[in-house]
């Protein structure tokens, strides 16, 4: 990284409690006084829920600047481009024309996300691209390619990934600190009214949406887990439509899963969870154990630290202590307008010095499809009823079968033994 970039990035870590408000109307920064040719343009297109927390990243950056913003619907980006002080334009392939645009920003619904990142990308554009990176792994494929091809850069947004507890969590893992990791779970209690479902055409759908509470709520922590664990080798999951009526796509889904060193975990998501909790990562290691909620850290304890603790664990008292202590932090979990803007902005401020510095960015297109192959391959295994092994076909798509929704015949389940016999039987095989 420049000199002159490392400062620039030491004044944005001293600004960090004035940044990442939940909204985007937390206090605007100052007017950059870099001129603009020294300054990376950024284009957004879709300019809806998140587009703004987009233009607000962009717009903090005081060697960055939002020079337009497309939408289908000109009003959305009218408003978006009138708010940010950008041009507001109609046709988008004018604006993959510009020279004074750099890095587009693709905020459209997911399964539009590789059509529009290869348009940008074969106009040279860097590629900044919402989450998921697209809802097939054949999608995600051609961007990733397309990016290849053009020589720029993909950056798919997981913002909590940048926070610090998870950080600090993904050190731990990384220095041994945990010990070997034998268990990893995620989990997505979310809420999503059916109006949030019915306020835009492409939500709850296979096409556009790609899955429900796994592949749009759940993928944050569905990507945590991965990258704290490492490759998934199996899968067995079950899933459903239970509490919402008009949406195509589950709206609650569980998963066993092995990875491949050699732990397991569980991934639990839901939208039906009124009225919206948290999402959670545990991470169980021979060392110490930590639970990390909301991107706080609620429990880190290592044996090092505690010493021993007897034979059941903590004693009750230290349990109810602890749990006293813990609060709860809004992240999305009923309304998917409040969320923080800091993590867009951390991978927006990695872009650009990418870009300057001529390197990979912090979390490139092959990364993101690892979450998009592990929801899938829940999806087929709760579709198929058995269990599926990774890697995942890139052909297969979900929501052919319309198992996703049937609930399993009832199993009768085997008439216990009678004492008497299973007495006689085991005094026989003396
Ligand atoms: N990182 C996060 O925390 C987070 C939060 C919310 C949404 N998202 C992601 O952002 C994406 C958009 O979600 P949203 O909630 O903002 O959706 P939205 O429906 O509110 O906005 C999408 C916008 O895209 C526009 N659009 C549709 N097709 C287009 C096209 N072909 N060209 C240009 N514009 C088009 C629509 O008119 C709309 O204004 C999704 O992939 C979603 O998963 C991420």
């Amino acid at each position: 990284m420049a000199k002159k970039d490392k400062e620039k990035t030491k004044v944005k870590e001293k600004d960090k409690d004035k940044r990442g408000k939940k909204g985007t109307t937390a206090a605007q920064p100052e007017a950059s006084t870099l001129p603009d040719a020294e300054r990376i343009g950024f284009a957004i297109v879709g300019a809806g829920v998140i587009g703004p927390f987009h233009a607000r990243a962009i717009t903090d950056q005081p060697d960055a600047r939002l020079v337009a913003v497309y939408d289908v619907v000109p009003e959305a980006a009218a408003k978006l481009a009138a708010e940010f002080g950008a041009e507001a334009m109609t046709d988008l392939d004018a604006l993959l024309a510009r020279g004074d645009i750099q890095v587009v920003d693709v905020c459209v619904p997911s399964g539009l996300h590789a059509a529009i990142g290869i348009r940008a990308a074969q106009a040279g554009k860097h590629v900044i691209c919402e989450k998921p990176i697209d809802v097939s792994l054949e999608a995600a494929d051609r961007l990733i390619a397309a990016c290849e091809a053009a020589g720029v850069r993909l950056q798919v947004i997981s913002q909590h990934r940048f926070g610090a507890g998870m950080q600090r969590l993904k050190r731990a893992i990384e220095d041994g600190t945990l010990g070997t990791i034998v268990m990893g779970n995620a989990e997505t209690f979310w809420y999503r009214s059916q109006a949030y479902y019915d306020s835009g055409g492409w939500r709850g759908t296979w096409k556009l949406d790609g899955g429900g509470a796994l592949m749009n709520q759940g993928v944050h922590y569905v990507d945590l887990l991965r990258w704290a664990m490492g490759p998934v080798s199996t899968v067995n999951a079950k899933m459903g439509t239970l509490a919402h009526e008009r949406i195509e796509v589950e709206d609650v889904a569980v998963a066993v899963l092995q990875f491949a060193n050699g732990a397991v975990g569980t991934l639990m998501g839901t939208t039906d969870a009124f009225p919206g909790y948290t999402c959670k990562l545990e991470i169980v290691g021979t060392e110490g154990s930590v639970i990390l909620e909301d991107g706080e850290i609620k429990a880190w304890n290592l044996k090092s630290a505690l010493g021993e603790v007897g034979a059941y664990g903590r004693s009750k008292e230290a349990k109810k202590a602890e749990a006293a202590s813990n609060g709860s932090v809004g992240m999305g979990a009923a309304d998917p307008s409040a969320i923080a803007w800091g993590g867009h902005a951390h991978q927006v401020r990695d872009m650009i010095d990418a870009i300057r510095a001529g390197r990979e960015v912090i979390l490139p297109g092959r990364e993101a499809r690892n979450a998009v192959e592990l929801i899938l391959a829940v999806y087929r295994s709760a579709e198929t009823g058995r269990e599926v092994t990774l890697p995942m076909d890139p052909k297969w798509k979900p929501g052919v079968t319309k198992a996703v929704s049937a609930a399993p015949a009832p199993v009768a389940a085997a008439p216990p033994k009678p004492r008497q016999r299973a007495t006689t039987a085991k005094a026989g095989a003396k």
